[in-house]
């Protein structure tokens, strides 16, 4: 396992464990993923993973009870994360859903306490009061804020008065934003972005098309998954396979080895099973070549999907059936 190289209390893998799936139905993994999940957690700390994220939202706090107890003994080892879903992030809200988090982590300190996503009205300086506080009591290591512009993220650190460590964005091959001004920002100034749906939600792992869409209500809702994006897909699901050949690894292991090139950038990606979590691991041992890269970007690149609103009809039409 591969470390970021910034000055933190304990050291942050350039792979996490991401656990929107643990307890949410919309996953489609059924109920005989619990036992899973717990053996996906045990695996990664074997690993060498020491980022775990989740939320309070994830099955409704259910996300957070699986990963908890499956930590046990070393949860106080890495580095857990939670996040507040901000329905009003007011400073006493912010203090009472950390105490929350933390009691169905099994924790008395979250390491990264982040807010999920920026709040329309309510301003970041009334939120960082809270988590300011939270600090100052132990209850809450580091500050992080997740799907923030980079000018909402500097606001909320002026508000904060100290770093806010991280911002979580979808980041991928086939969601490059975070390139223009995020991971150029975490590189310059010390922070840390995390890539979440590194691998489009397995939409970059190949395993799908347009015949053999994944099941599942959260991928039902990605326009990804419509069979004419599956289809667009296939050249650079190609090129992937081709650079994964190169390295006897998988077009998924190649997908996170493209985000993990960034010094600042960690991925957290979600595992239906053990084997996806090893294969995770091990992609950040991977080291593209500089054409390997030229020829992912250029393949991502060439990708054009179908999104947006134009999107909506397709989706409706899959969903019926027609
Ligand atoms: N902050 C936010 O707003 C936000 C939003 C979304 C997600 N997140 C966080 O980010 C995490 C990851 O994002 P995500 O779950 O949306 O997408 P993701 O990590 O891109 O995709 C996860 C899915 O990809 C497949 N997969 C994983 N490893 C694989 C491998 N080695 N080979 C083949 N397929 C593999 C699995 O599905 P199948 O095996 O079923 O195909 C898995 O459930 C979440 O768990 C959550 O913690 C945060």
């Amino acid at each position: 396992m591969r470390y970021v190289r910034l000055d933190t209390p304990k050291p942050i893998s350039k792979i996490g464990l991401g656990t929107w799936q643990f307890g949410s139905k919309e996953w489609g993994y059924g109920p005989e993923y619990e036992r899973r999940a717990a053996e996906i957690v045990r695996r990664a700390l074997d690993l060498g993973v020491t980022l775990f994220d989740t939320a309070e939202l994830y099955g409704f706090g259910r996300s957070e009870r699986i990963l908890g107890a499956a930590l046990g003994d070393d949860r106080g080892k890495v580095v857990v994360a939670s996040k507040i879903f901000p329905l009003l992030p007011v400073a006493p809200v912010v203090q009472q859903r950390a105490v929350a988090s933390a009691a169905r982590l099994g924790v008395d300190g979250i390491d990264l306490y982040q807010v999920h996503q920026a709040n329309p009205v309510v301003a970041d300086t009334t939120t960082m009061r809270g988590m300011r506080s939270l600090q100052d009591v132990g209850l809450v290591g580091e500050v992080g804020v997740s799907n923030y512009g980079l000018r909402r993220w500097r606001f909320a650190e002026a508000a904060l008065g100290r770093r806010v460590l991280s911002n979580q964005v979808r980041y991928s091959m086939i969601d490059r934003g975070p390139e223009e001004d995020l991971i150029p920002y975490a590189e310059q100034a010390g922070r840390i972005v995390i890539a979440y749906s590194p691998l489009a939600q397995g939409f970059l792992s190949g395993r799908y098309d347009a015949t053999n869409p994944p099941a599942g209500a959260v991928r039902r809702a990605n326009p990804y998954f419509l069979p004419e994006n599956l289809e667009r897909g296939a050249q650079l699901i190609a090129t992937l396979r081709e650079v994964a050949d190169a390295h006897d690894a998988t077009p998924s292991q190649i997908a996170l080895a493209y985000v993990l090139r960034h010094p600042n950038v960690v991925a957290i990606p979600g595992a239906s099973g053990v084997e996806q979590m090893e294969r995770n691991a091990a992609a950040a041992e991977i080291d593209l070549t500089d054409d390997e890269y030229a020829a992912l970007v250029a393949a991502a690149h060439a990708f054009r999907p179908v999104t947006g609103l134009a999107a909506v009809p397709r989706m409706v039409r899959a969903r019926l059936g027609k």
